[in-house]
């Protein structure tokens, strides 16, 4: 048997299509859940299936979790699958741009930056902001007059207000007050398209805007860090100064393009995970009034000692005590569970690699899907109902960065919920994006109360479905809510 026949014979089972080039791409596109969940029952958990020319392998269940996440730098890389879509957008010299070492260096220089004294000086600057909006939405709203929001917009606004005047610095917040850094986040974002993953060279006109704005915020942020260095600021607990101090293994400093680079990348890589979330937060809870009774019973606890505090008394969060919100944990890891924001997870095969007894073949994009494993049945009984409580006790997705000792990085990747991904590329702002999130949602329900709009042609609730043709699962519009302040009791 030549080499040749040997990964012939040994080949994941294709999936049966009509087209060629395109394949299952339309399939995968509209419902990839759907398509993902159809394969695996119809072809075991390893199957491969045509998309735009390329061959997508997927390796699902806990096996598949396993091998994906540890998969060797030598056999597959995110890198691969990765840099077209994200280094135009980023720029050079960070994350898929350098050796993955590099980026592991990069990586914790962050980590680092993302310290206990950052967080619980973020505590009022995320209180602040999240006032300062919802109050300015609902300003003329009248008690108990309802009115109706656009949910993802209104979280999206939430999330770059809070994510950029914590970890970006108050200059970035202050240039998206005056609608500088407004438009220039948004043409960097508008660059992102799926379809660079396949295709570098599409001459799209929204790239011109893109390399336009990636160059005019990286001076900008250059401008920040020149009058920093000036004023000597190591007050300010915000990403960009941890960066500034960090240093290489080998003592060389990143380039200030690399700084600003890497502060690009986390603005976008931290505002649709972390805006769909708190949406979909909200979704799930406009069904579930008694959840909402429980949370706010839970500040109450946590707060005041007393279980009946009236929302509007509660005292402002702080880190220690929104450390302690579990069933504010559990809610939010239960929405990631349902609606997990990042559905697939790829690698792109760099040499032939074995699993399984099966050969992923060299050109392959390998893949992983969180979605589909959280929805596992034999795990999660009766999946898509929405059950906080599943989560009690369980420290995955948890937000800390180590478990009894153990850097979770390293815990094995072999589980069926990972809304964060495991092994060397796992989230580093999954503290982060729990801490914004559980305050955001903390104090929306204090002050508001909110449900779902009645659809008039069928007299339903009308709950959003998921959109998965952009690379983040977003609601699909019509996603209101409607919204009255809570009655002051
Ligand atoms: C990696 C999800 C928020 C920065 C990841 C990965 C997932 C993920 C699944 C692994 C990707 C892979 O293995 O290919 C999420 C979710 C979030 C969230 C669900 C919010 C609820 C954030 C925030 C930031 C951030 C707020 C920045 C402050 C990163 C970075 C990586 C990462 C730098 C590393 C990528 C790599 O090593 O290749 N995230 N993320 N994320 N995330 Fe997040």
């Amino acid at each position: 048997v030549t080499l040749k026949n040997y990964i012939i014979q040994n080949l994941p089972p294709t999936v049966k299509h009509i087209l060629p080039f395109f394949g299952n791409t339309i399939e995968y596109g509209i419902d990839p859940v759907k398509f993902l969940q159809k394969c695996q029952k119809e072809y075991g958990d390893t199957f491969t299936f045509l998309m735009l020319g390329r061959m997508m392998t997927f390796t699902l269940g806990p096996d598949g979790n396993h091998f994906l996440f540890n998969v060797k730098l030598k056999d597959a890389t995110a890198e691969g699958a990765y840099e077209t879509l994200t280094v135009p957008v980023f720029g050079k010299e960070v994350v898929y741009d350098v050796p993955n070492s590099l980026f592991m260096e990069q990586k914790k220089f962050v980590k680092d930056a993302l310290s206990t004294a950052a967080f619980k000086s973020y505590l009022p600057i995320i209180t602040y902001e999240v006032k300062d909006y919802l109050g300015s939405v609902f300003e003329n709203l009248q008690a108990g007059q309802e009115t109706e929001i656009e949910t993802f917009q209104t979280m999206s606004e939430l999330t770059i207000r809070t994510a950029a005047h914590c970890l970006m610095g108050k200059e970035i917040r202050d240039g998206l007050r005056v609608g500088s850094v407004t438009k220039l986040y948004h043409d960097l974002d508008a660059g992102f398209r799926p379809i660079n993953v396949f295709f570098k060279w599409l001459p799209l006109p929204a790239y011109f805007a893109r390399d336009k704005a990636n160059l005019e915020m990286t001076n900008l942020f250059k401008t920040i860090m020149k009058k920093r260095k000036a004023e000597n600021d190591t007050e300010t607990l915000d990403v960009l100064n941890g960066l500034m101090r960090a240093e290489y293994k080998d003592g060389s400093k990143p380039s200030d393009d690399a700084i600003a680079h890497l502060m690009i990348a986390l603005l976008l890589g931290g505002q649709h995970t972390s805006s769909t979330t708190s949406s979909w937060i909200l979704f799930e809870l406009a069904r579930r009034p008694d959840v909402v009774a429980d949370l706010l019973k839970e500040q109450s606890m946590v707060l005041t000692g007393k279980p009946d505090t009236p929302p509007h008394l509660l005292p402002d969060l702080d880190y220690e005590s929104l450390r302690k919100l579990t069933l504010m944990d559990c809610v939010m890891k239960e929405s990631l569970r349902i609606h997990t924001p990042i559905h697939t997870i790829m690698r792109f095969v760099e040499n032939d690699v074995e699993y399984k007894g099966l050969i992923i073949p060299k050109g392959h994009f390998v893949c992983a899907a969180p979605q589909v494993s959280h929805l596992t049945e034999s795990k999660f009984p009766e999946p898509y109902k929405f059950d906080p409580l599943r989560h009690l006790g369980s420290d995955e997705g948890s937000g800390e960065w180590t478990i009894n000792g153990v850097d979770i990085a390293q815990k094995s990747a072999r589980s069926l919920f990972l809304p964060f991904g495991a092994g060397r590329h796992r989230c580093i702002g999954e503290q982060f994006a729990f801490v914004q999130n559980k305050t955001i949602v903390s104090l929306f329900i204090r002050e508001y109360v909110h449900k779902l709009p009645v659809d008039k042609k069928t007299g339903q609730t009308w709950f959003p479905e998921p959109d998965y043709t952009s690379l983040i699962t977003i609601p699909k519009v019509p996603r209101n809510l409607l919204v009255k302040k809570r009655a002051e009791a």
